[in-house]
């Protein structure tokens, strides 16, 4: 794309000032000159899988950091989260009897929107840390500086960690007919163990049999298909990976599958909105206690015009206390306009509360709550539920309470990583995935 686009006219909100406009311009002239991460066909693909989800012919599954860090784009880091995302997709496809759509929070998740600016300690007021592609958690001049630098070192890491994603998913672990392999090192003394070996043991049973029914080539099942996705919020980043492609009038972003944009920075006249609506990959909006019927209206009508099928996803964050009073009228809105989207429940972020101690967290059970109404109201509507947008890692960290440990606020110190919004740790996100999953048996058996 080129300087006239036209959402380089509009207001951004959520964009840091950078210093040295000279040295962001150099950068951001490399990065439009390296090769992208994901491929079109990889694009369309997805867009036609989540067409289908919309249709409740497939459920997605979107997790991961809620913001990446550069010092974790390690083999241990990004094996885990890939191994616990596999085992929930396991189990959600063997309780929802239908294909799931893994998509990670991942290779490029590394900018964070704020709610101000500046932060100040004892006096001293310095920019806002706003995700590693913009500056440093620590709270110096030097770690806060936005440095456009870093655009290129967060490229490079997301090419590094996609770059082993795409080779595990290849074969070894991924292999369907081994899920054994993703067994994390906890797996063994969970409470989880066993309901997990069932599912294992069920399915290998069932690919056993689909083998000896068939001579169908199951080389497909040894390779997984995993998606990335991110918030795209810092844009002239995102408009340096964004690149037409021969036989297609409309450009890609080509820096990830499956981009989304937040409620803060949703204005329908905004230039977040504006790029979005360029771009023809499939796309999500996070919808919030904010939303009117009005803004949604303009936003499907803008960011979809053609009802192209997989095009639009809504992820809905409301918070445990807020979806009953508010999804009913989201879901009446889509439609009175006639229209298909692909709703999926993020309910981690209308969850998050503060300890006396001072942590961020989220309880289990909110969370839980939250994706247990969103099922029944979908469905008391006429409508479906069809995915869960979940901030989840595969380390043994303590940052949200509740699950089976019955993880307190007292315990959260022991092992409190994220510098943002708390994470399920693996155990709780293979729980979640199997409350998730006899949720939708029960209510759909
Ligand atoms: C996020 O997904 O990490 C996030 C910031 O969410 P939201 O924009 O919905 O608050
Ligand atoms: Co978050």
């Amino acid at each position: 794309m080129t300087e006239t686009a036209t959402w380089a006219d509009r207001p951004a909100l959520q964009q840091p000032t950078y210093p040295n406009a000279a040295e962001l311009d150099r950068v951001l002239t490399h990065l439009r000159s390296l090769p992208p991460l994901v491929t079109s066909w990889e694009i369309r693909r997805l867009k036609g899988h989540l067409a289908e989800a919309a249709h409740g012919k497939r459920f997605l599954l979107q997790g991961g950091d809620c913001a990446e860090s550069f010092s974790e784009c390690q083999d241990e880091v990004i094996t885990s989260r890939l191994k616990v995302l596999m085992q929930m997709s396991l189990v959600l496809v063997h309780g929802l009897r239908k294909p799931v759509i893994r998509v990670g929070r991942v290779a490029g998740q590394y900018a964070k929107p704020r709610s101000s600016d500046d932060e100040t300690r004892d006096g001293v007021t310095l920019p806002s840390y706003r995700g590693d592609i913009i500056n440093g958690p620590k709270f110096t001049p030097e770690d806060r500086t936005p440095d456009p630098n870093r655009l290129l070192r967060a490229y490079y890491k997301s090419a590094l960690t996609l770059n082993f994603i795409r080779a595990l998913s290849e074969g070894g672990f991924a292999n369907m007919h081994h899920p054994e392999y993703w067994n994390l090192r906890w797996a063994g003394d969970s409470g989880h163990a066993d309901a997990y070996d069932r599912i294992v043991r069920s399915i290998r049973e069932g690919l056993e049999f689909v083998g000896t029914l068939t001579s169908a080539n199951l080389h497909d099942l040894e390779r997984v298909e995993f998606y990335t996705s991110h918030e795209a919020l810092l844009l002239k980043f995102e408009e340096a990976l964004t690149r037409t492609v021969p036989r297609r009038d409309e450009p890609y972003n080509l820096g990830t599958h499956f981009p989304w944009i937040g409620m803060r920075t949703a204005a329908v006249d905004q230039a977040h909105v504006a790029y979005m609506a360029e771009i023809d990959n499939p796309i999500a909006v996070k919808i919030g206690p904010g939303m009117t019927p009005d803004w949604l209206r303009d936003l499907m009508r803008t960011l979809d015009p053609n009802q192209d099928p997989g095009r639009l996803t809504l992820i809905v964050r409301m918070g445990v206390d807020g979806v009953e009073d508010t999804l009913p009228g989201l879901i009446e809105t889509v439609r009175k306009e006639g229209r298909t989207v692909l709703w999926v429940s993020d309910p981690m972020h209308g969850n998050t509360r503060t300890t006396t101690e001072g942590h961020k967290t989220r309880r289990f059970d909110d969370i839980l709550s939250e994706v247990d109404q969103s099922v029944r109201i979908h469905a008391a509507h006429g409508s479906r539920l069809g995915g869960v947008h979940l901030e989840l890692t595969g380390e043994d960290v303590t940052e949200c309470t509740g699950g089976a440990r019955g993880l307190a606020d007292a315990d959260l110190h022991r092992a409190y990583r994220s510098q943002v919004d708390p994470r399920l740790n693996a155990e709780q996100a293979l729980e979640m995935a199997l409350r998730i999953s006899s949720l939708f048996r029960t209510l759909y058996a």
